[in-house]
């Protein structure tokens, strides 16, 4: 994997992620020790989308550095990818009070960081992590019957996954998980074809 970064982008990730750390547009900001804008590859070519940032990502001001962070890179090492490969982030960059699911509101107001996101990263791939990223991208989506397929969004491909705290919940989930996840190079074809 190439994952050495243009700085053009990369800059203009990096004054993005300024942006969010200092937001107020919606109330989670009141609630939040650390804003968490993403981080990785700004040009491995594959976006990772989660839901929002739980305690210990609030903690340290990154996604996915706790239980499912690490579920996510054991799936990831499968591939084999590491999480410099990628980019993640999550489709609310501030956390909801006692990890609730993000009110569409808060989804609105957050939309156009991830929407900058996409058009500085370019992503062939968006992998989405759970049912409300997957709704975000496909909204007439079923998590429990479009998990694992690769799909066509705007150009890109839409590679909707299980959530990994889903995964850390039921042992079946995670399975799932494990088997989908060992399509993302063929999902990486896909996007090759399309693009
Ligand atoms: N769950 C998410 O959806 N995102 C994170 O960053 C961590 C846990
Ligand atoms: Fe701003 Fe998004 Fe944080 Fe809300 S969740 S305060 S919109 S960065």
């Amino acid at each position: 994997m190439n994952n050495a970064d243009t700085s053009a982008n990369r800059g203009s990730l990096d004054e993005l992620a300024a942006a969010v750390r200092s937001c107020t547009s919606c109330g989670l900001h009141a609630g939040r020790t650390n804003a968490v804008p993403g981080s990785g590859s700004a040009s491995g070519g594959i976006m990772i989308i989660g839901e929002g940032p739980g305690a210990n990502e609030d903690e340290q001001g990154l996604p996915f550095v706790g239980r499912s962070g690490k579920l996510l890179d054991e799936l990831l090492a499968e591939i084999p990818l590491s999480r410099e490969d990628v980019f993640i982030t999550n489709v609310v960059k501030c956390r909801p009070p006692y990890n609730r699911d993000p009110l569409p509101a808060e989804v609105t107001a957050c939309r156009p960081y991830l929407e900058r996101q996409m058009e500085l990263l370019d992503p062939k791939v968006i992998v989405t992590l759970g049912r409300h990223s997957m709704l975000r991208f496909y909204p007439k989506g079923k998590i429990s019957k479009d998990h694992g397929k690769i799909l066509e969004w705007e150009g890109r491909i839409l590679f909707p996954l299980y959530h990994p705290a889903a995964g850390l919940r039921n042992p079946a989930i995670k399975q799932e998980l494990q088997q989908d996840v060992l399509r993302l190079p063929e999902a990486l074809r896909a996007a090759a074809r399309i693009s």
